[in-house]
């Protein structure tokens, strides 16, 4: 059976050496941030010891900064299949989408409607409910509790020509893994001449992202979700972004892409973002044999191993994931959250056990150095909706391409257990 050298990808992360109780540790805790490769703190101390300086002077610390910048943005370029002068930088995903949402609300009037979705993290709910203050009508596209998908009927008959000029959902859900079909959503904001905002931070660690293909305006995502270091990218489509009136100081430059930057850029944390999606690159360069029926045809160069190293990744987790999804199913008193079978979906498993709140599961998983998040990870809504805001949300296991199919063993047979005590000792 063909596989990913998943002991070449492990040696890259030194946080893997980590050992609790005896066991290495099994990071699971993806969705929250991953695990960082050699190269990204090499990138980031090397910029911070040769290069270190501000921008735009003539000497050479600030000239490779410079360089270091463009060249960054170029990469991510190819990880978003667009130009780099649609290439973005911020604090995080949050920060930048409430400078769009600011940026966007300064056209809007009242009545007009913004569409925003129960499956939504509130980073891609919030920044567009503060505009009600200008009278703006945000509406909520609700999701279907029984299958963790959006109800597409209701969008169709939200999506109003001539009122709605955003809508904004995320490419998948960071609580429960549905994959949504953003492509249709920006299709449709397109008809009525409305704005798309895709908000890809939890899709952008399972699969390629292709912002042509999906048609959006904006697509957001955050480098420590994909092996990198604490910063938010985004991807503006030009020329809506030469449009768009964002909020501006005179120190700032006024040109796309930078009219969306404040201030003086992470520039050590863009050089580890630069350096993350080269990782992954090169993991679709070892890998692309066993893809190479999945490549869209027309790729070349480093968006092609780009697009290879995601195709790698999903492949090396949907085993280790249905697993987790069968098993865990499978033990009496664990509830598995997420969409049907067949329906797109990202590597993240979440669920709940009867009689024990997710805090309690963790703490226990923890100290078995197993590492998993508790809760509602800021998908208020749908964890509301799930009727679990009050049981303490749900236990998500999300999957990297370190982690590996003994990690789900372990946490199958803890889970297994912690529910066998939790129903009195009966098996
Ligand atoms: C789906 C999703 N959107 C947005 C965010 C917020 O991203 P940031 O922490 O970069 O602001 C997160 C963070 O967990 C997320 O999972």
């Amino acid at each position: 059976m063909p596989h990913i050298d998943t002991d070449f990808v492990r040696s890259q992360f030194p946080a893997l050496a980590r050992i609790i109780s005896g066991q290495p540790v099994a990071y699971l805790d993806g969705p929250g941030g991953t695990q960082v490769p050699q190269r990204v703190l090499d990138a980031m101390r090397d910029y911070l010891v040769t290069s270190n300086s501000n921008i735009h002077g003539f000497f050479a610390t600030t000239e490779e900064t410079d360089a270091m910048i463009a060249g960054a943005r170029e990469t991510l370029g190819d990880f978003f299949g667009c130009g780099p002068d649609e290439v973005a930088f911020g604090a995080n995903m949050t920060t930048l989408n409430f400078l769009l949402a600011q940026a966007i609300g300064r056209d809007l009037q009242p009545g007009d409607e913004i569409l925003i979705t129960e499956i939504d993290h509130e980073a891609n709910r919030g920044p567009w409910l503060h505009l009600a203050e200008r009278g703006v009508l945000v509406r909520e596209v609700p999701v279907h509790t029984s299958t963790c998908t959006l109800d597409w009927d209701a969008f169709e008959t939200m999506v109003k020509p001539g009122r709605t000029k955003v809508i904004a959902l995320n490419y998948a859900s960071n609580a429960v893994g549905t994959v949504s079909d953003v492509a249709r959503a920006a299709a449709r904001a397109r008809e009525v001449g409305a704005l798309s905002v895709v908000d890809a931070v939890h899709y952008a660690l399972h699969g390629p992202i292709d912002v042509k293909a999906i048609g959006c305006d904006f697509l957001l995502c955050s480098a420590y979700k994909f092996f990198g270091p604490h910063i938010g990218v985004a991807y503006a489509r030009r020329p809506v972004l030469d449009a768009l009136r964002t909020l501006t100081l005179s120190t700032q430059e006024p040109e796309p892409p930078f009219k969306l930057e404040t201030g003086t850029l992470n520039h050590e944390g863009i050089a580890g973002a630069a350096a993350a999606i080269e990782f992954i690159a090169d993991f679709g360069r070892r890998n692309e044999d066993l893809v190479a029926d999945e490549l869209p045809d027309g790729l070349q160069g480093r968006r092609r191993a780009i697009v290879a190293g995601m195709l790698a990744s999903e492949w090396h987790e949907r085993p280790i994931a249905r697993r987790l999804i069968e098993e865990l199913s499978a033990i009496d008193g664990v509830t598995v959250y997420g969409p049907p079978a067949g329906h797109p979906r990202t590597s993240t498993v979440s669920f709940t056990i009867d009689g024990i709140e997710a805090a309690d599961v963790c703490r226990t998983l923890g100290e078995r150095g197993l590492f998993l998040w508790d809760g509602h990870f800021y998908a208020f809504k749908l964890v509301e909706r799930l009727g679990l805001m009050d049981r303490g949300g749900l236990v998500r296991a999300g999957l990297a391409p370190y982690n590996t199919m003994d990690e789900a063993e372990r946490l199958i047979a803890a889970v297994a257990e912690l529910a066998t005590s939790a129903r009195g000792g009966r098996t």
